[in-house]
């Protein structure tokens, strides 16, 4: 039997809502809720899993419970509570709308969901979810999770990259909205995208609330839904890192430039090209660093977005010198505890702070 836009317009929130009732997962910024915890919670979920992220959640939460300790914090120090994450941005602009925040509002968040849209790294579904989670306004939060799970409901195979089909699907969204619970029912949606109904061709429609309003597990097309276009192929960047050690078994670090990809963040000495040991020596040399060439490291590769890195690794021993000002020796604790290296880099780190003699 057919099911009609008026069924699902009419049903899908109260049965999502009550099974997110007995079964949403008990996280630390539903247990204890403001708007600040929401807002960061929303920020580091996006490209972020909630079981990766929780860890990193309360430390941050820790360390800067409120937003004028995240307008204040230094830089120094919010990199190295959001390292592992990725994309770095999030944080730099976390740490501006704090600085707007306590500047304009008082150091509250704003429960207007057009000032929330006029903060720094705060986008149409972020907004979305802070206006309704934290101040009950009724207002759509609309993220990957929440347009395959609408895929599938409408049984509409159209791409979700679009920005007509995200308009459709979101106008959706608000038609079965209860303008009485708008919170709860854009977390029933995100939950059920999470848990239930999974990406990648395996929904769990047997455990789901609402298979029985959903034409796309009617007619045996959920699994293959959403259409997306597939993204553009990752450009190939070749990488080579030079761990270099001093006789201390300290490591040299160097700071990335101002601008563009991991800015300002920490790496070991590294060239966006494959040179050769001798190569690499001649240009520590041009750095004023007297280094002897040991062994080849581990090759590692990183995943961005839109770039891929294949790096290989030289190691070197040097003698301890004066540095560049975009240089440090580092010892163990410093690399634990300091400076804050991306996850790109997660082999090489491994690597120092086993190696390290100090
Ligand atoms: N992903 C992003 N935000 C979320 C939330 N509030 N609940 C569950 N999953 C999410």
């Amino acid at each position: 039997m057919h099911i009609t836009e008026e069924v699902i317009r009419g049903q899908l929130a109260p049965r999502l809502i009550e099974w997110y009732h007995a079964n949403a997962r008990v996280l630390p910024f539903r247990t204890h809720s403001t708007p600040y915890r929401v807002w960061v919670s929303e920020i580091m979920l996006q490209q972020t899993r909630v079981s990766a992220a929780m860890e990193h959640y309360n430390r941050f939460m820790a360390e800067l419970p409120n937003v004028s300790d995240l307008a204040e914090c230094p830089e120094e120090k919010l990199m190295k509570l959001w390292e592992g994450l990725g994309y770095y941005s999030r944080a730099r602009n976390l740490q501006k709308a704090a600085q707007v925040i306590v500047e304009q509002h008082g150091g509250q968040l704003p429960a207007d969901y057009k000032a929330l849209l006029a903060l720094p790294g705060i986008g149409e579904y972020t907004a979305g979810a802070i206006g309704s989670i934290s101040f009950g306004l009724p207002v759509p939060a609309v993220d990957g999770n929440v347009l395959r799970v609408f895929s599938r409901i409408y049984n509409d195979d159209r791409d979700i990259l679009k920005p007509d089909t995200k308009k459709a699907f979101t106008q959706r969204v608000l038609d079965c909205m209860p303008k009485d619970n708008p919170g709860d029912y854009n977390q029933a949606l995100m939950e059920l995208g999470a848990m239930v109904c999974v990406p990648n061709g395996v929904p769990q429609c047997l455990a789901c609330p609402v298979a029985g309003l959903c034409r796309g597990f009617a007619e045996g097309t959920a699994p293959s839904l959403p259409t997306k276009t597939p993204p553009k192929a990752r450009k190939i960047q070749p990488v080579t890192v030079l761990l270099v050690q001093d006789a201390e078994g300290r490591y040299l670090i160097e700071k990335r430039k101002e601008t563009g990809l991991l800015a300002r963040l920490w790496q070991p000495v590294l060239f966006e090209e494959i040179i050769t040991p001798e190569q690499a020596h001649k240009e520590l040399e041009q750095k004023g660093i007297d280094a002897e060439f040991q062994t080849q490291g581990k090759n590692a590769k990183h995943i961005f977005s839109h770039i891929e890195w294949q790096m290989q690794c030289y190691c070197f021993l040097a003698k301890s010198c004066k540095l560049p000002d975009n240089m440090v020796w580092a010892d163990k604790k410093q690399l634990k505890e300091e400076y804050s290296l991306p996850n790109a880099f997660k082999v090489y780190k491994k690597e120092m702070l086993q190696n390290d003699k100090g």
